[in-house]
């Protein structure tokens, strides 16, 4: 015989149609606001990401010197205020350059840096050579590559005079391997 005491206590709910329709706003209204969230949070790090790419790359003229103080036919050091340096840079900041004075009026500069791995190169005057310490990259005089692994010249930067200051036009470490 069949018991017939023990129906469930709750009986199926049937929905309304009203009901059914406000549960499934109430969900996309969730899924929406989820999703705007999300987006938020999101857009910082996209920036982060994409701003690189459309990024100026900065150049700036800057001084490394009075032009009385540069000997025709010598290479010197030059030391100069990155193009775009950051606040917190420090002594990062400052860059370094080969600077040759060529006649009364020419200069070639030179970027310190290695086009291998960045490596500051040095100058031998008495072999007319820069010389890269890290893995024997060598250059002639005039910045092109004479042997090792550096894979093209040494970048030069523009030189000009402005008011008997000579000024170097900066801009970022060219590296390209
Ligand atoms: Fe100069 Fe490698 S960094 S040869």
């Amino acid at each position: 015989m069949k018991d017939e005491t023990h129906k469930s206590a709750h009986p199926p709910c049937e929905e309304s149609p009203a009901e059914i329709k406000r549960r499934r706003f109430l969900e996309e209204l969730c899924i929406g606001l989820g999703a705007l969230c999300a987006t938020i949070l999101a857009l910082p790090v996209i920036g982060f990401l994409v701003a690189p790419l459309f990024r100026k790359t900065p150049f700036a003229w800057r001084g490394v010197g009075k032009l009385s103080q540069f000997a025709v036919g010598k290479t010197v050091n030059v030391a100069y205020l990155d193009a775009s340096p950051l606040p917190w840079a420090g002594v990062t900041a400052k860059s370094a350059a080969w600077l040759r004075r060529v006649n009364e009026t020419d200069f070639i500069a030179f970027a310190a840096n290695c086009t291998h791995l960045g490596c500051p190169v040095r100058w031998l005057p008495e072999a007319e050579l820069f010389m890269c310490p890290c893995h024997g990259g060598v250059y002639y005089n005039d910045g092109s590559v004479a042997a090792g692994p550096p894979p093209k010249p040494l970048t030069r930067y523009g030189v000009r005079v402005v008011n008997g200051e000579v000024q170097i036009l900066a801009s970022p470490i060219p590296i390209t391997s």
